[in-house]
């Protein structure tokens, strides 16, 4: 896959909105929503903007505060099977569509969480 400067293209804005429309929607899903702490979905949804933030262009806050990602061992202890995998993948979805950015962007973090979803994968189906 060509890297991109994603930060560049959308800014702090871009991600903010991406992972906001991600979290709304996750407490109403079904799958997805009791795998997520109730009590801390803004603190989840800083984790998540800050790691993309650093991962694709931008200011290395996630590292300087949670150290290296490690994203397979700090996703273990959930069940990310086939189903929980396509179902974050299609929030996702919606989280791009909504957040309306530009098409060079949008068409690079597809591919990019289409990826990396698949490589969180723990349990078999
Ligand atoms: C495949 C389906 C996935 C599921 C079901 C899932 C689920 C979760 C859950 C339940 C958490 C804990 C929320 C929190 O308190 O932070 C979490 C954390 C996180 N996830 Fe995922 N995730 C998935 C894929 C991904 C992908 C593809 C990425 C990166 C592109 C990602 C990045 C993160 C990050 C950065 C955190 C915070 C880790 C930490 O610092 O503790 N996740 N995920």
């Amino acid at each position: 896959m060509q890297e991109i400067d994603v930060y560049a293209l959308i800014g702090e804005d871009g991600f903010a909105r991406l992972t906001a429309a991600f979290y709304r929607r996750v407490p109403h899903d079904d799958i997805l929503g009791p795998m997520y702490p109730a009590h801390d979905l803004a603190g989840a949804e800083q984790r998540l903007r800050d790691f993309l933030v650093g991962r694709l262009g931008g200011p290395p806050r996630y590292i300087e505060q949670r150290g290296h990602p490690r994203l397979r061992a700090r996703h273990a202890p959930f069940t990310i099977n086939q189903a929980a995998r396509d179902r974050w993948l299609a929030l996702m979805r919606e989280a791009l569509e909504e957040a309306a950015l530009p098409a060079e962007a949008r068409q690079f973090l597809q591919a990019f969480l289409d990826e990396m979803s698949t490589f969180m994968i723990n349990r078999p189906a």
